[in-house]
């Protein structure tokens, strides 16, 4: 075979076989095939696109370029859930204990990562003594024992992706759909879980801006999912506007233990119950989705999800009064009201400058070597739709420095009030 070929038969518009679509995964991943022909198939790729078997066959050739998690030892069907990422996105931090609390097994692999705050796991090590580095067999005892865990990324997973990943992103060809979905589904899928549920989001903070892209993603991916026999389901959420009230770390941990009492935010709760149904459900732990949300709503109401939250911590070396006295979390040493300067409407938060400014602060990674400060970021007292009054705080500020005039800036600019604005709609579909 000749990469020559493949790269002329995708141009024309031909359907590569799984063998074709092997030898190029293969070859780029040892060095046989050079950047210049892979940029040149994958430029073909995105003009041509591919087949619902083509796609299936990239993910699993990017899947076997590398380990894969085996987490057959753990008992019960394990459900991942992913997200396309967002600003200020605290799901993963409610949702674990609280699907966990179910019986449903979570073994969750995370990152840290770029982005305005930390990963899950920066977030969970803003709790005193909370820490990943566990190993293997510790933590498939704690999550036969607790279903609960959580461990730092190890092995060397879908190394054909992170190449192409980072050659797609300079030769104009990340916005993609089968590469985009291949990419995401292939990760989840050497991460070794039975089921995956996705929250695809669309909106401003988005990588998805429009509800018709986010929805076509989510297509693809859960047809990968499907094709390569591991039950997945989608659900398209809004990101025009932060999720929450909390853009930081340990303001995120405070937000996901209100969430779990019951006392969080309406659209944080919302979404961890439209994605938590769908992972009871896949976990069979439910025979309809309504059934498994009342489940989730009775683990809340009787204390049983924050109980599974300190046993998780606990477990993980954190001490688990936190969850009680959650001012004993890392605080910041400034706490800055960004007021109003009319009345009206909130009618526009826009998400991802919104997450840059907490970002500044110092709640993210602008650079892999950045340093985060656990303790830092923004606090919104206002989502669109809300009225204000001149001089009510739009946002707190939690820093630590003491001039944020560059911070109060982009919030005056990103945050717009007018006469009439409606919340926008939470969850725009279910793709099954
Ligand atoms: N995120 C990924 O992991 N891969 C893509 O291709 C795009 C976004
Ligand atoms: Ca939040």
């Amino acid at each position: 075979m000749r990469m020559v070929d493949l790269i002329e038969k995708k141009r024309d518009g031909g359907e590569l076989s799984t063998e074709e679509i092997h030898f190029i995964i293969d070859g780029y991943t040892k060095g046989d095939i050079p950047d210049y022909q892979m940029s040149a198939w994958a430029m073909a790729v995105f003009f041509q696109n591919m087949t619902q078997r083509e796609r299936a066959d990239l993910t699993m050739a990017m899947v076997n370029s590398g380990d894969t998690i085996d987490l057959s030892a753990i008992e019960g069907v394990k459900v991942d859930k992913h997200s396309t990422g967002g600003v200020g996105d605290t799901t993963t931090l409610v949702l674990a204990p609280l699907v966990a609390a179910l019986d449903i097994p979570v073994a969750k692999m995370s990152g840290r990562g770029l982005g305005h705050t930390g990963g899950t796991i920066d977030k969970l090590e803003a709790i005193e003594g909370f820490h990943v580095e566990i190993d293997r067999e510790e933590f498939v005892r704690l999550v036969n024992q607790d279903k609960i865990a959580v461990i730092g990324q190890t092995g060397n997973l879908t190394p054909a992706d992170k190449k192409l990943y980072a050659l797609r992103d300079v030769t104009g060809t990340v916005n993609s759909i089968p590469l985009i979905a291949s990419s995401i589904m292939s990760k989840k899928i050497a991460a070794g879980s039975d089921a995956i549920v996705l929250d695809v989001k669309t909106g401003a903070g988005a990588f998805m801006k429009t509800v018709d892209d986010a929805k076509e993603l989510a297509h693809a991916m859960v047809s990968i999912g499907n094709n390569v026999g591991r039950k997945t389901m989608a659900v398209i959420s809004d990101m025009s506007q932060p999720l929450g009230l909390a853009i930081g770390n340990a303001l995120e941990v405070k937000e996901a233990i209100d969430t779990l009492q019951g006392k969080g935010p309406k659209d944080l709760e919302e979404l961890c119950l439209a994605l938590g149904r769908q992972m009871v459900f896949l976990a069979n732990k439910a025979s309809s989705l309504e059934e498994a949300e009342e489940k989730l709503k009775e683990v809340i109401k009787n204390g049983k999800a924050l109980e599974k939250f300190k046993e998780f911590i606990k477990n993980q070396g954190g001490n688990p009064d936190v969850v009680d006295h959650p001012e004993n979390l890392p605080q910041a040493k400034y706490q800055i009201e960004v007021p109003a300067k009319e009345d009206g409407v909130v009618a526009e938060i826009v998400a991802d400058e919104i997450g840059t400014a907490a970002m500044w602060l110092g709640a993210g990674r602008a650079t892999k070597e950045s340093e985060i400060d656990l303790a830092v970021g923004l606090m919104l007292n206002k989502k669109i739709g809300d009225s204000v009054k001149k001089g009510e705080s739009l946002v707190t500020i939690h820093a630590n420095r003491e001039n944020v005039d560059d911070v109060i800036a982009k919030i005056y600019e990103n945050i717009r009030i007018s006469d009439h604005a409606e919340a926008p709609t939470l969850v725009y579909g279910i793709i099954t």
